[in-house]
């Protein structure tokens, strides 16, 4: 496995991954799958704002996962906090993929100069909760029935992780 910059030939990729969990899962709170255009234009806007779209591939450089961050809150004062989102193809989930783009995203990240990163997380996603507690995110928030998909509320955990603790406010 290999974790790489996204280039645009990924996004084909990146879509079926994106849209199997639209379909199958709650971590998108989205019906509707998206096109190819959507993919290709969230990838403009990351590069724009020179935010890093990180992905694992495999032996034959098909993409198996990918992780993202983009802005938290579209205020200054939220400037040095993001959200970030991370997904593994439905057949490589529970080999450690997701930690090890974590991993690689956290480090970019605090190269970026960020200070916080931000988790929304579905409270019944327990795979993603026990990712994140493991590397280190600490729960910060719980919202009730915030949320609905396939027929049922859906609460949302936030969780977070300070990067840089011993600096200080610009
Ligand atoms: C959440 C996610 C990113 C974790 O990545 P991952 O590569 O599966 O992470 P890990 O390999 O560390 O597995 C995490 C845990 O889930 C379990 N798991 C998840 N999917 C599994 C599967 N299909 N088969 C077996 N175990 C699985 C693992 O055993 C592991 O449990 P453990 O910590 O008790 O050992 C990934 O499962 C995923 O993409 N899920 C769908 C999208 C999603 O929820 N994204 C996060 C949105 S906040």
């Amino acid at each position: 496995m290999i974790i790489r910059d996204a280039v645009p030939a990924d996004l084909p990729a990146i879509r079926d991954i994106f849209n199997d969990a639209v379909l199958n899962t709650t971590a998108i709170w989205m019906d509707a799958v998206v096109d190819l255009a959507n993919r290709e234009a969230w990838f403009a806007a990351r590069a724009q704002q020179g935010y890093p779209i990180l992905v694992v591939v495999d032996e034959a450089n098909a993409v198996v996962g990918y992780a993202s961050y983009g802005d938290w809150r579209p205020f200054d004062g939220f400037c040095n906090t993001v959200e970030h989102s991370v997904y593994v193809r439905s057949d490589q989930r529970g080999k450690g993929v997701g930690p090890l783009l974590m991993r690689a995203l956290i480090e970019r990240c605090k190269a970026g100069g960020k200070h916080v990163m931000v988790a929304a997380i579905e409270s019944g996603n327990a795979a993603s909760i026990r990712l994140h507690e493991r590397l280190g995110f600490i729960t910060t928030g719980q919202m009730p029935q915030v949320g609905r998909k396939f027929g049922r509320w859906l609460d949302l955990t936030f969780m977070q992780l300070i990067l840089t603790p011993e600096r200080s406010a610009p």
